[in-house]
């Protein structure tokens, strides 16, 4: 397996490996993960360098990626989404991408990336989003589900507000992806 940045020919495989990761019943026809991995690619908020795949031979088993957001005035990244085809999950690849992409965004000088997710981002270092006042939505689960983690030691923390992620991420009506 190995770690590479996005590239357009890759397209048609990374929609499929999050097609595999996300896809359930009720997901939406348009707004969904893997039409996003395309949305993407004409967003204000797309960082080439910094969308990355995995790759078995020439498939695309996982894919991740940093866009661009703000806190109030604050700029930084935001994770997602990341997912891995369903037949090569648990076997370290997840980490390799968030880890690669974590590494890449500091080298670019970032200071944050911020998420929504659960408990598995705990190990790379992300922290409540709460305790900082950041929010994203009205919604309490959603926020309750916000993550950040800043990249440089001596960042200030005195970053709050609401998340605002790049346009890819929300639909016709303003509701996030
Ligand atoms: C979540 C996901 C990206 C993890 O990638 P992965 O390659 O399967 O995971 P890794 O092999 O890097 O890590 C495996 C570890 O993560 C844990 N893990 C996997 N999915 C998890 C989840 N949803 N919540 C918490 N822990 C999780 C495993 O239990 C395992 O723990 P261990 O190291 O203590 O044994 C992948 O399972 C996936 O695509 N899931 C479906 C889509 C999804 O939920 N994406 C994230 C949206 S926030």
């Amino acid at each position: 397996m190995e770690i590479k940045t996005f590239k357009n020919s890759y397209l048609s495989s990374t929609k499929d490996a999050l097609k595999s990761a996300f896809y359930h019943e009720n997901s939406n026809e348009r707004f969904n993960e893997w039409e996003f991995a395309e949305n993407l690619l004409s967003s204000e908020g797309y960082l080439p360098e910094l969308c990355v795949v995995a790759l078995e031979g020439e498939n695309v088993v996982g894919y991740n990626a940093l866009t661009k957001a703000k806190i109030g005035d604050h700029h930084g990244l935001a994770l997602g989404p990341l997912g891995v085809r369903k037949e090569y999950q648990n076997i370290g690849i997840g980490t390799a991408l968030v880890k690669e992409c974590i590494s890449r965004a500091k080298r670019m000088g970032f200071s944050w990336i911020a998420l929504l997710g659960g408990d598995y981002y705990s190990r790379f270092g992300f922290e409540s989003g709460k305790q900082y006042g950041i929010t994203v939505t009205e919604n309490e689960f959603d926020n309750e589900h916000l993550q950040i983690l800043f990249l440089d030691q001596s960042a200030e923390r005195n970053i709050c507000g609401k998340l605002v992620y790049c346009d890819a991420f929300y639909d016709d009506n303003g509701n996030l992806l």
